[in-house]
């Protein structure tokens, strides 16, 4: 079911603070037990130091509690189909598997695309790396 993670990655999007940019992005994740966790980008007028929709949610999950992402959905007021940026690709993966589900969406009709995190980022540098 990725309706809920759309409608709600598509309400944080609308909390965005990305003045710099005018592109608000929203995420939506949900975890393997069930819990869903949403944020949006968030600029700073020093540009590089902003952050991703994407990390905002992960934030979230990691405050209350942590977990292993099933599915997320991304959605960009701009851009159809709007696909995780490539550090948040790492990001997600960190707390996600190759099976996990990412619903690219847009942000009227929701799910353009659903991708799999080990198509999104094959090859990727492994979560055990450094253990
Ligand atoms: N952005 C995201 O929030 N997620 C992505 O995966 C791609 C880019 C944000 C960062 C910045 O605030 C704006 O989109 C334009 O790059």
């Amino acid at each position: 079911m990725s309706e809920d993670l759309f409608l709600k990655a598509r309400s944080a999007m609308k909390k965005c603070h990305a003045p710099y940019s005018n592109f608000p992005v929203g995420a939506a994740l949900r975890t393997e037990d069930g819990r869903i966790y949403a944020g949006c980008n968030i600029e700073v007028v020093s540009f590089p130091e902003g952050w991703c929709a994407e990390t905002t949610a992960i934030a979230h999950m990691v405050m209350d509690g942590g977990g292993k992402i099933a599915e997320i959905a991304v959605v960009a007021e701009r851009l159809r189909a709007c696909s995780p940026c490539g550090g948040c690709r790492q990001r997600i993966a960190e707390f996600a598997s190759a099976e996990t589900r990412v619903f690219l969406c847009d942000a009227v009709e929701g799910v353009v695309e659903t991708i799999l995190m080990g198509e999104l980022l094959p090859k990727a540098f492994p979560t055990d790396a450094v253990s």
